[in-house]
């Protein structure tokens, strides 16, 4: 079958949360895609996912996946502590990966996934799906149109409506506390527009709300993280666990020559003002407010596959956002700044 006729076949593991919306693109609004195969090793209800979307084939362990002669990239979203393992397995099986966010948990497992992945000859995408993101791109657009001009200051912030996130996320060997999961994003929103590394880092971090969950794990639900960038650019990142008004991710950049936002994380333009003042509507989850970009970057990467072409998010900017991390986790620590060399 011709390149431009054939689709590329998935394989999800892992259909919690995030899963689940992958696998559901993949399924029904994908062309470029088939999603052949499911692993979960909670299978009832990855069964139960599988039946909604008429896909016949669902595994409890991961090796089966990766034996599946039909599957030619693997979407990998399970906890990140299992990740490097799965990659690194999928890699020298010759399959193709699309990794969520965090790729891995330390310096030294995003080397070997690099290593693993360049030597199969596999394309591997980590899941920074602000990449993608209609009002990111503009940002974007405007910057490589030179109307922004030199970038002195940025700032990306993250809000999580309340409720915290699944139960692996309170072991911070399992997912690398706020800094890895959440932040990473933020740190790969200024890497990627300022198109700067970060050469100096000052984090500071609070539990400001859920006590009882994370005391004992030491995860902060609020955080401040100062970064200077090559150049000397300053930015700012913040995030909150506890938003009442909803999910909300925000973005701002200013140069010499302009400025750009992305702004508030409303749903729709709409504002309602009445007696009891001014009114938005705003995004309730993640699944809301990044629906278009979770469906554009997986739909980018099959065509990547397919035309032969490297992916937008690589395992180096997966490494060099989650370093970011592990550099704000340090300064946290010591409360002092630290120094990344490059
Ligand atoms: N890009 C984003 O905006 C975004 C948003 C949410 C989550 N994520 C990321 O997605 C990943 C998954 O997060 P989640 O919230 O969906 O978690 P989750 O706990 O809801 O889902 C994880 C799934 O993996 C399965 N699993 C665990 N171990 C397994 C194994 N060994 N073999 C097969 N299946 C296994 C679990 O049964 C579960 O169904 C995390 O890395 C998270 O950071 C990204």
């Amino acid at each position: 079958m011709s390149e431009a006729k054939r689709r590329v076949g998935f394989g999800v593991v892992g259909v919690g949360a995030m899963g689940r919306v992958h696998a559901e693109n993949l399924a029904l609004k994908i062309p470029r895609a088939n999603l052949v195969a499911i692993a979960d090793m909670l299978v009832e209800p990855a069964k139960k996912l599988a039946s909604s979307l008429g896909v016949e084939t669902v595994y409890s362990d991961f090796g089966s996946l990766i034996d599946d002669k039909n599957v030619e990239a693997i979407l990998i979203a399970v906890p990140p502590y299992l990740k490097k393992d799965m990659i690194v397995q999928a890699a020298k099986a010759g399959k193709h990966v699309f990794v969520e966010k965090p790729m891995t948990l330390s310096s030294k497992d995003a080397d070997e996934i690099i290593y693993e992945t360049d030597r199969a000859g596999v394309k591997i995408q980590v899941g920074y799906q602000r990449r993608f993101d209609n009002a990111f791109r503009r940002v974007e657009d405007a910057i490589n149109e030179g109307r922004i001009g030199r970038v002195l200051l940025m700032s990306s912030h993250t809000r999580d409506p309340p409720g915290l996130s699944p139960n692996y996320y309170l072991d911070f060997a399992k997912s690398g506390g706020i800094m890895a999961d959440t932040c990473s994003h933020d740190f790969d929103v200024i890497r990627w527009l300022s198109k700067s590394e970060v050469t100096k880092v000052y984090a500071d971090g609070e539990i400001l709300v859920y006590h009882k969950e994370l005391d004992p794990s030491g995860i902060p639900d609020h955080v401040v993280v100062t970064l200077t960038l090559e150049g000397g650019a300053m930015a700012h990142v913040d995030s909150s666990a506890y938003a009442v008004y909803g999910y909300d991710v925000q973005a701002e950049i200013l140069g010499t020559k302009g400025a750009a936002f992305v702004g508030i994380g409303e749903k729709n333009s709409a504002t309602i003002l009445d007696e009891s003042g001014h009114h938005g509507q705003y995004s309730s989850s993640y699944v809301e407010r990044f629906g278009q970009a979770y469906h554009d970057e997986v739909e980018d990467f099959a065509t990547c596959i397919l035309e032969n072409r490297p992916p937008r998010v690589s395992a180096r900017d997966g490494k060099a956002a989650i370093e970011i991390g592990f550099a704000a986790d340090e300064s946290m620590k010591r409360k002092a700044p630290v120094i990344m060399t490059h």
